[in-house]
């Protein structure tokens, strides 16, 4: 990716890793490295490192790493272009204009900055609308009277869609929009019911007679719109389609303006409607968001996630808010959140009961939210009589698939015995539930890759780690040690063969051999291998040539003996399938290996 003496080579040298992912992540000098706590991975202790001399990055818990671009790319879920525009614009350094690498990047590019404008340009004319109209008058009477003043009008540039029909298509029209865009944008639509739904003609706005609520993604671009029906027309609330900029399940409504308040609070509250939303915020609590027009999505929560990792879940008291709430839970809960849950009294939601009672009666009911267990539990309790043997086990049945979604060990051990004591059961019993609960699941449950990872780990020779290491840190010998591996591939069948591949494909290419450019290449597992060495340190990590050939020897030692078993069970098979000739050949090849294994010694 960064090639030597590209532009993004450039960006990077003068890019400060420390300082850019000090933006996201809380680091504290640690030796020579920095440490924190991983954003790609809940944990308590920081396992995050970042090395200031080498310019990367790893994280000892999840194994994952790289240089500042693969952690842009990562964080911000953008591609390497944007990511080198980023990590350029923060550096500092000026890009040159650059060329899209294929006319269709180049396309899809182009649309979507021309999305971008038409929204913005749609978001004036709502705006306009709404303040100096006489249809928009009356919206303003009804927004008001919902208890929205002017300023948070503005502050969520609210507007309205008149019901003209075509009044935004006009507007759009004039300031050049071309008809492929305004397809595109999910602002208008076709009227099947009219021959003239080809062409130019036959196209009408898609929100008419709506209070208009612009929705932002997280770097505050608007992306799409949602529209709520005056009165009883139905759809209550209408949205925009899934567009080349707009994907509803990845975005989350408030987060742009919220961000700031996520982070400093270290808390989220979540909540389901935009107007539930406006009103927390409006109430003086700017850390709320809304999932708005779906039921909460794992690219929302981590999408959130980047920002905090505390929630707290209000949604509707009634049925269809409670099975939201459940099911946001288990998202949450695999992602490792911690959870609150906050039980309006019945028959309001945030926004009614804000109105009415006022942000500071929120902010005590915000203090009554319940751990999520406890508010389960009391869910359970509701439903289920916990005196019957029958209601324990009912009870049971609800909770456990929750438990046994907490990722964390200790957690989910100091919650099984809180449950235990709160069902009266047997603590001992309650875990041989949960265990078997667990191993139920696990038809479904994928080999976690850290578990993977320390399989592959535990079979690397200290030798191969070695050698490796020796080749990354000492150019001097690297051409003489590369060499001597390819001219018997002592590598061959060893546990980082892929990244010794790489190391002599990087060689014969004449190009730089770095970790980071290793990383992009072989699986996870060695990836992971490789991180840990590049993040050791001391006088001696450079190794010598006799060093290296000592790790070689080993290797080739390893090698042999590999094939040496693979022999014998080749001659125990000719041996029973009495093939004479096979067998004199098996015995030969034998006793070379062995005299080959003797002069290593
Ligand atoms: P609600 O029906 O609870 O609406 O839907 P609300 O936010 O309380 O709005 P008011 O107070 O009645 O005006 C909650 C959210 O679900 C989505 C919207 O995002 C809404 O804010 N929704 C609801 C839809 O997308 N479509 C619908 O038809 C209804
Ligand atoms: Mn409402």
């Amino acid at each position: 990716m960064a090639e030597p003496g590209s532009i993004a080579e450039r960006v990077k040298q003068q890019a400060d890793i420390v300082r850019l992912v000090g933006d996201y992540v809380r680091l504290k000098k640690s030796g020579q490295n920095f440490l924190g706590l991983c954003p790609f991975h809940s944990e308590k202790t920081p396992s995050f490192a970042v090395h200031p001399v080498k310019q990367i990055y790893h994280c000892f818990g999840c194994g994952t790493g790289g240089d500042i671009f693969k952690f842009v790319m990562e964080m911000e879920r953008v591609d390497f272009p944007e990511a080198l525009r980023l990590v350029a614009e923060k550096a500092g350094v000026r890009l040159p204009e650059q060329r899209p690498r294929t006319p269709e990047e180049a396309k899809a590019t182009q649309l979507r900055t021309a999305l971008m404008e038409l929204n913005k340009v749609a978001a004036q004319f709502f705006v306009e609308q709404l303040q100096q109209t006489r249809e928009g008058k009356f919206v303003r009477d009804y927004l008001h009277d919902r208890g929205l003043t002017d300023e948070i009008i503005q502050t969520f540039g609210l507007g309205y869609a008149p019901g003209t029909g075509d009044a935004l298509l006009r507007r759009l029209r004039e300031r050049g929009a071309k008809q492929e865009i305004l397809e595109a944008s999910g602002l208008v639509n076709k009227d099947p019911s009219t021959s003239l739904g080809t062409g130019e003609r036959g196209f009408y706005d898609r929100f008419r007679r709506r209070v208009i609520f612009p929705i932002a993604n997280e770097s505050g671009r608007i992306v799409a719109f949602g529209g709520r029906a005056l009165g009883d027309d139905q759809p209550k609330y209408l949205n925009s389609p899934e567009t080349p900029v707009y994907s509803k399940s990845r975005v989350l409504y408030n987060l742009h303006r919220g961000r700031e308040a996520l982070r400093r609070l270290d808390y989220a509250i979540l909540v389901e409607g935009y107007l539930d939303c406006i009103a927390v915020f409006a109430g003086g609590l700017a850390n709320v968001v809304a999932s708005c027009g779906t039921s909460l999505t794992e690219l929302q929560v981590r999408l959130l996630a980047r920002s905090t990792k505390n929630v707290v879940v209000s949604f509707d008291p009634d049925t269809a808010g409670r099975a939201a709430t459940e099911r946001s839970l288990n998202l949450l809960l695999e992602q490792g959140f911690q959870v609150r849950v906050l039980s309006l009294p019945a028959g309001y939601d945030p926004d009614s009961f804000v109105r009415d009672k006022g942000g500071e009666a929120y902010r005590e009911e915000l203090k009554k939210s319940l751990p999520y267990l406890d508010y389960l539990v009391e869910r359970a309790r509701a439903e289920h009589d916990f005196r019957s043997q029958e209601g324990k086990i009912a009870a049971l049945n609800y909770l456990l698939p929750y438990l046994a979604r907490v990722p964390n060990k200790i957690r989910r051990a100091e919650w099984a015995t809180e449950l235990a004591a709160r069902l009266q059961i047997e603590e001992a019993l309650l875990r041989e539930e949960l265990r078997r609960a667990a191993t139920e699941r696990r038809g479904e449950m994928k080999l976690r890759p850290e578990h993977k990872q320390a399989l592959e780990a535990s079979a690397v020779k200290p030798a191969e780690r070695r050698l490796l290491q020796i080749l990354l840190e000492n150019e001097e010998i690297r051409a003489d040690v590369l060499k001597e591996l390819e001219d018997d591939a002592a590598h061959r069948g060893a546990s980082l063969e892929e990244t010794f591949n790489q190391v002599l494909a990087l060689a014969r290419a004449g190009e730089p051999l770095t970790v980071e450019r290793l990383a992009e290449t072989i699986g996870e597992g060695e990836r992971r291998r490789l991180f840990e060495m590049a993040f050791e340190s001391g006088p001696a990590v450079a190794g010598s040539l006799e060093e290296a050939r000592s790790c070689l020897a080993a290797m080739r030692r390893r090698k042999l003996e590999g094939e040496l078993r693979q022999l014998q069970s080749d001659i125990q098979e000719a041996e029973r399938a009495k093939q004479g000739d096979k067998l004199r050949e098996l015995l030969a090849r034998k006793q070379s290996l062995h005299k080959a294994l003797g002069e290593l010694s």
